[in-house]
């Protein structure tokens, strides 16, 4: 069977998921996604109280079915016990940069489960194993590859997902951009602005993680994300907002020296989102290697009959949050394709 041909059973699979973080920025897409797949999905939230916005995030996937358990990964007694009398056959993590050791105790309770058939760490970015951010980032790649590492010695069968950034403007300083509209008075272009990067929707980072749980070809891989229609340099990225707006906005160049001034700053979180600007506008941290290593898969190869959500469409979503009174009238000139580009559906392979 070549891999082309492969097709992913994941619509009939019945398998158990367990979903941690999923009040947290990256876990609610994962969550939305397996729920979508129809498989029985659990969610680990942790006790105590929690903010009206998590608890509205929580009650809404419940109503779409989601099972929710209370617990902590870095409590082994309580996960042993959740793995194991719910039967849970996959669990994936997408618990936060603070909390990357945690996981550690986490496999732990998987490895005296001795049941889990697929686990997805806390990756949901670049492959930590090839890039070198300069710190603070460093540091949580440090903790994500003795994550990897404790995993690959557990023997618990896995799959890191490398999905690269996700799509909205890449703010130097917000650890999640694509809560923000991208700017509406002037670009901070990052070095030349030439150096490209992959931009990857919420819902396709889901929807793409979901395939790959029970897919024998992701078994031990790094999936990577590589949709050539969502690769961009941020002078591509500052034109392709241009045209949604209607208007041009000025460029203020952000130099190699302020990025690393700004990571060397050391303000957590905004200096680790710093370094990882640094090494991906700069040194091209996701551009700069082959993925032909034995460990390597891309989703597009995997999937080929799937399409991306577009860099364009997801422009076309935030032009719709843009606060229209934000924009005058007469900036807007009457070829704006404002109008025009919200109905765009287009998608890509
Ligand atoms: N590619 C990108 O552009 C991108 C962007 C952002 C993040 N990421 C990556 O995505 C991953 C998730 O980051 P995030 O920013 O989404 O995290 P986040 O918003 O901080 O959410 C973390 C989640 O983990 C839960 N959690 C933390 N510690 C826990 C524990 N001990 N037991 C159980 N649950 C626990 C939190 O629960 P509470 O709600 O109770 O706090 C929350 O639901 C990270 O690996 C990060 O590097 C990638």
């Amino acid at each position: 069977m070549t891999a082309t041909s492969f097709v992913n059973p994941a619509a009939k699979s019945t398998c158990r998921v367990l979903i941690v973080g999923a009040t947290g920025f990256m876990g609610q897409f994962v969550a939305e996604a397996s729920l979508l797949t129809g498989r029985p999905t659990y969610l680990l939230v942790r006790p105590g109280s929690v903010s009206p916005s998590k608890a509205k995030s929580i009650k809404n996937l419940q109503d779409k079915g989601a099972i929710i358990l209370h617990g902590l990964i870095n409590d082994k007694e309580v996960m042993e016990k959740i793995l194991k009398e719910h039967e849970i056959d996959v669990v994936i993590s997408a618990v936060g940069g603070a909390k990357i050791l945690d996981q550690l105790t986490l496999i732990e309770a998987m490895k005296t489960s001795g049941t889990i058939k697929r686990f997805l760490p806390s990756e949901f970015g670049h492959d930590v194993d090839r890039a070198d951010p300069v710190e603070p980032g460093r540091a949580m790649y440090i903790d994500k590859r003795r994550v990897r590492r404790s995993i690959e010695a557990s023997g618990i069968p896995y799959t890191y997902i490398c999905c690269n950034s996700i799509a909205s403007w890449p703010y130097y300083d917000n650890t999640h951009p694509s809560e923000v509209v991208p700017p509406l008075d002037q670009f901070q272009i990052y070095g030349d602005g030439t150096v490209k990067a992959y931009f990857v929707a919420g819902t396709d980072i889901g929807k793409f993680t979901m395939k790959t749980v029970d897919d024998i070809r992701t078994l031990n891989k790094c999936v990577h994300f590589r949709p050539t229609c969502n690769l961009y340099n941020i002078n591509e990225l500052a034109s392709l907002w241009e045209k949604k707006i209607g208007k041009t906005l000025p460029r203020v160049t952000v130099t190699e020296n302020d990025l690393l001034a700004a990571a060397a700053e050391n303000r957590i979180p905004q200096s680790i989102v710093a370094s990882f600007t640094h090494d991906i506008f700069i040194k091209g941290c996701q551009i700069n290697f082959q993925i032909d290593g034995p460990q390597d898969v891309e989703v597009s190869i995997l999937y080929p009959d799937e399409t991306f959500i577009t860099l364009d469409e997801c422009f076309n979503d935030f032009l719709v949050k843009v606060d229209r009174k934000s924009i005058s009238t007469d900036e807007i000139t009457t070829t704006s394709p404002m109008a025009e580009s919200m109905a765009i559906t287009a998608t890509c392979a």
